[in-house]
């Protein structure tokens, strides 16, 4: 019989509690056959003795090796190891060698060169800075107020009901809560049955392609635009015609002319802060462009995933505020808000859309994750998402700020760009180096930068970039320049 002194380690001062540290190092016995079935363990007064911990420690220990099943106590007997333990062990599906290496394909075939197939994501790694893109910086996300509501969550009783299946659609009181929001904030004259919450603007994106899209359908995207939409149209088989971006957004009367030759389905457009290039869509556009879907019937998919970020001027009221005839699906997302990993976003639109596009997301995606989406709405119940907003606005105009000064003071002439209006990204020409060359550098440095392959349609070598400011810290900011300099 081993002694428990002996194989039960006490670290007071390790993460894992102390009763379950002494779970552990049982179970750890009893599976190494060093505590037999039907082994008496001393009682609890006797162990706690033994370890120097309190009687209640150990209380607590049995408890829970009792509620898994590893122990039993035998009334005025003791505390034994289980006869029967709790370790599942499959049955074997064969007597023979089992298979060692797991198979590198499969053997039936997989469709390649799909329509639509996206790049691989790029990945940060915390040995090298980041400037890819434009994302929020994770490090300012209000972390210990979302576990607080989350924790609070499994306390109330009035949200048990979230705990089971639900709507496809979202959680009724998310879905009110934004509707509220969106209503004072952005002017959209909307209830709940309006939203749908999904996962992410992505989400949004792929379910009202997958809805609207039959293969050869007329889309119109910007020339350039945010990859991921159009590659999710092209999945659905549409045919992308792209319409010129100009410093103030997609140029209406190309769209105009468009509609007059072809049967539009679909305009997908970035009212602010324009992805790639950074413009906002002023408001006589808008009001164009929607006059047009009126006229040739076709959806205006409005994605205003950056409405939250103006550091010049005031944002722009999303065109859904005066959709009088229902042609706008608008897109949110929590993404830049708050985080990309808090994977919540929404949908608005009229209600027979969003039945629509819920009861497509079942076959994908049951519902959402109900105990995320109560606790982001208690963050905007409480003013927690208003005050983040208000707070990083501040710091990112700052960053915007000291980013464009050093790409002036430190690049000059190599490189060309605006200073945008909003937005985590600053839009860059590298007009004397080869950016794919650059980036390769870069990272070989240190430093994940965007080597702009995926805003060239074809068309067009735009050999720009979105730098990413927002994430970086100003001295970050000086030393991703830093790589950046040496590598040009
Ligand atoms: C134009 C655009 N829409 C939407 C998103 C966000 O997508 P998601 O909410 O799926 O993270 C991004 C992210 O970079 C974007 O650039």
């Amino acid at each position: 019989m081993p002694s428990f002194k002996d194989f039960i380690q006490i670290d007071k001062g390790a993460d894992i509690a102390i009763y379950l540290q002494v779970v552990n190092a049982i179970i750890q016995q009893i599976r190494r056959g060093q505590l037999r079935s039907g082994s008496k363990l001393p009682g609890s007064r006797e162990l706690a003795e033994a370890l120097t911990v309190h009687r209640k420690t150990i209380v607590a220990a049995y408890d829970e090796l009792m509620a898994q099943g590893w122990i039993e106590m035998i009334p005025r007997k003791g505390t034994f190891v289980m006869q029967d333990l709790p370790e599942i062990k499959p049955k074997k599906l064969k007597q023979g060698e089992p298979v060692l290496l797991y198979p590198e394909k499969t053997i039936f075939a997989i469709p390649e060169n799909r329509p639509g197939a996206f790049p691989d994501p790029v990945i940060p790694d915390s040995t090298r800075l980041i400037i890819n893109d434009g994302f929020p910086d994770t490090r300012l996300v209000p972390n210990e107020l979302l576990l607080r509501e989350l924790r609070s969550l499994g306390r109330q009783t009035a949200f048990r009901k979230y705990h089971m299946y639900g709507r496809p659609e979202g959680t009724d009181y998310l879905r009110e809560t934004l509707a509220g929001f969106l209503r004072e904030t952005r002017g959209l004259p909307i209830s709940a049955a309006n939203v749908m919450i999904t996962r992410g603007a992505q989400m949004g994106i792929y379910l009202t392609a997958q809805l609207l899209l039959k293969p050869g359908d007329q889309v119109i995207v910007g020339e350039s635009s945010y990859f991921a939409a159009t590659l999710t149209f092209q999945q659905a088989g549409a045919h992308i015609n792209r319409v010129p971006v100009d410093e103030f957004g997609i140029d209406i009367d190309v769209v105009e002319q468009l509609c007059e030759k072809k049967r539009i389905r679909l305009l997908y457009v970035i009212p602010h802060h324009h992805h790639p290039t950074t413009v906002t869509l002023p408001p006589e556009r808008r009001i164009r462009l929607l006059e047009l879907a009126a006229t040739y019937k076709f959806a205006i998919v409005e994605d205003d995933y950056d409405y939250d970020f103006h550091y010049t001027s005031n944002p722009v009221q999303p065109m859904a505020s005066l959709d009088h005839h229902g042609s706008v699906i608008y897109i949110g997302t929590l993404s830049k808000t708050l985080v990309p990993a808090v994977r919540v976003g929404f949908i608005v639109a009229p209600e027979n859309f969003v039945r629509a596009v819920a009861n497509l997301r079942m076959a994908i995606d049951r519902q959402g994750d109900s105990m995320m989406e109560i606790a982001i709405a208690e963050l905007y119940r409480n003013g927690t998402i208003g005050r983040h907003i208000r707070k990083v606005v501040n710091l990112y105009r700052e960053r915007r700020d000291h980013f464009c000064a050093l790409l002036t003071d430190r690049l000059g002439e190599r490189v060309s760009f605006k200073i945008p209006d909003g937005g985590m990204a600053i839009w860059t020409k590298f007009t004397d180096s080869d950016l794919r060359q650059v980036s390769v550098k870069a990272y070989q440095k240190g430093l994940i930068m965007s080597d702009g392959q995926r805003y060239n349609t074809g068309q067009t070598n735009y050999n720009s970039a979105r730098l990413g400011f927002a994430s970086l810290t100003l001295s970050e900011q000086g030393k991703a320049m830093d790589i950046l300099v040496n590598c040009l």
